[in-house]
C-alpha cells in the first residue's frame, strides 16, 4: 500500500497545489511511482498536468481529479499500485478536504509565516484531529531574514505543534516551474529550490511507516 500525504490548509494562497506538486514530482524524480490527485474543484492541478505533457524534462506520474462520490475510491484505487499518493485539497472544510485528510497517513499543512495562516491553520489543525490523523507543519515561502521564521518555529514549539525541520524559502523557481506544468526538482534541479524539496520529501518519507 502507498504511503498517502494529503496537504491541506484552510487558507488559501498557503500554497497548498505548489507544495503537492512539489512533493509528487519530488518523489517521481526519486524513481517512485507517484500519484497526485487534484481534489480542489479550482483544478490548478489539472491545469498543471495539462502543461505538463508538453515537457521532456517530466517524469512519469499518475493524475486523477477526483471528486465526490468518486474519491474515496479513486484514492483506494491508487494507493494499491503506487509508492505515494500526494492529495491536493481545497481550502474550504467540505466533505472533499475531509474525505482526503481521513484517508491520510500524514496530513501536511504549509503555513507562511503570517498570522493569517496560523489562524487558518487551527481550524485545519481542528479537522485533522477530528480524523485522528497525523498532521505535521511545512513552513512556505519564507523570506530570507531569518527573524520571521524563528518567531514563527518558536511560536509552534511554544503550542506543542510538529514542525518540519526544512522549510521552502519565498522563490521564483516554484512559480516558473510551476507555469510549465514541472516541479523545481526538473525545471532547475541544481537550484536552492530543488535542494529544499528534496529536504522537504526526505523530512516527509520519515513518517513513513515501516
Ligand atoms: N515557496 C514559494 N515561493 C514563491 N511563491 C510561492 C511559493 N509557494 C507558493 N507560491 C505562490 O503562491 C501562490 C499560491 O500558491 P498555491 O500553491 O496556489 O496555494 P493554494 O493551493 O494553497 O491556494 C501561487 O502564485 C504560487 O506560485
Ligand atoms: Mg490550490
Amino acid at each position: 500500500m502507498a504511503f498517502v500525504v494529503a496537504v491541506a490548509q484552510r487558507k488559501g494562497g498557503a500554497g497548498k497545489s505548489t507544495v503537492a506538486a512539489t512533493l509528487a514530482t519530488t518523489f517521481a524524480a526519486a524513481g517512485q511511482r507517484v500519484a497526485l490527485l487534484d481534489t480542489d474543484p479550482q483544478k490548478t492541478l489539472a491545469r498543471w498536468f495539462a502543461e505538463r505533457a508538453a515537457s521532456p524534462r517530466a517524469r512519469p506520474l499518475s493524475f486523477e481529479d477526483p471528486s465526490g462520490w468518486r474519491l474515496p475510491a479513486a484514492i483506494e484505487r491508487m494507493a494499491r499500485d503506487h509508492d505515494v499518493v500526494v492529495l491536493d485539497t481545497p481550502p474550504h472544510a467540505d466533505t472533499d478536504a475531509r474525505i482526503a485528510i481521513r484517508a491520510a497517513d500524514l496530513v501536511l499543512v504549509p503555513l507562511q509565516p503570517s498570522p493569517a495562516d496560523l489562524w487558518a491553520m487551527e481550524g485545519t489543525l481542528a479537522l485533522v484531529a477530528e480524523e485522528h490523523r497525523r498532521a505535521v507543519l511545512v513552513l512556505n515561502r519564507v523570506p530570507s531574514n531569518g527573524r520571521l521564521r524563528e518567531e514563527i518555529a518558536r511560536e509552534l514549539v511554544r503550542r506543542a505543534l510538529p514542525l518540519l525541520e526544512p522549510g521552502f524559502g519565498n522563490r521564483t523557481a516554484f512559480a516558473t516551474a510551476f507555469a510549465k506544468g514541472l516541479g523545481v526538482v526538473e525545471a532547475a534541479p541544481k537550484g536552492v529550490a530543488a535542494d529544499e524539496a528534496r529536504a522537504v520529501a526526505e523530512a516527509v518519507a520519515t513518517f513513513r511507516k515501516g
